[in-house]
């Protein structure tokens, strides 16, 4: 009985073989077909889209900035916090844990009078080539890598001015009654 079994269990898997051999077979003459139609599409030579080179491509797209670009203004708190404020302070009054060791002081930059004096050129030019370039103290660092981004230039301006802006609403003490 048992034998009798395995012989016909070992018919069956010869069987199988045997059939999977023939579509063995015939796969491999397919593929032996296919192959070179393939071929050409392979050897079709890569061209790279080149713009002209007279032709800007971000003209189309002139005003809107590109996605994922940096917004000015927060590159510039960014900036701010992270070089300016070491001396000036964070909140713009020239108390920054660098100002003591510095003579002179960075100035109140809440100080409206100092604001009024001040025009927004003279802050972007102290800001990229620094105060020695007019005629104040090398201790202001300039900032020459700003020089080809002047959007954040015009949005550190813009905090400077912030500071006064900030303080102007303070109501004034009342005026002191003469003696
Ligand atoms: C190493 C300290 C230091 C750092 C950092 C610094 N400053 Fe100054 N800054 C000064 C000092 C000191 C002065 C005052 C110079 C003077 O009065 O001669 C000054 C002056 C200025 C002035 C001119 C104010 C005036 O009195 O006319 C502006 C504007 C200014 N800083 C902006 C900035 C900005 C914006 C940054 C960051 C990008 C910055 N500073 C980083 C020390 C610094």
């Amino acid at each position: 009985m048992k034998s009798a079994s395995m012989k016909s269990s070992l018919k069956a898997v010869l069987a199988s073989v045997g059939v999977a051999s023939l579509f063995l077979v015939a796969c491999e003459k397919t593929d032996a077909v296919a192959t070179p139609e393939a071929k050409p599409e392979a050897a079709k030579p890569v061209e790279a889209p080149k713009p002209p080179a007279n032709e800007s491509p971000t003209v189309v797209n002139a005003g809107t900035p590109p996605p994922g670009a940096p917004d000015p203004k927060i590159e510039a708190d960014t900036i701010f916090s992270q070089r300016c404020s070491v001396c000036h302070g964070m909140s713009g009054k020239g108390d920054g844990p660098g100002a003591a060791a510095l003579n002179p002081k960075p100035r109140d930059y809440n100080d409206a009078a100092w604001q009024k004096s001040v025009t927004d050129e003279y802050i972007s030019k102290v800001i990229i080539e620094g105060g020695a370039s007019v005629g104040k103290s090398p201790t202001m660092v300039a900032n020459a890598d700003l020089k080809t981004k002047p959007e954040v230039v015009k949005a550190l301006v813009a905090k400077v001015r912030s500071f006064a802006v900030a303080a102007a609403p303070a109501p004034a003490p009342a005026p002191a009654p003469k003696k």
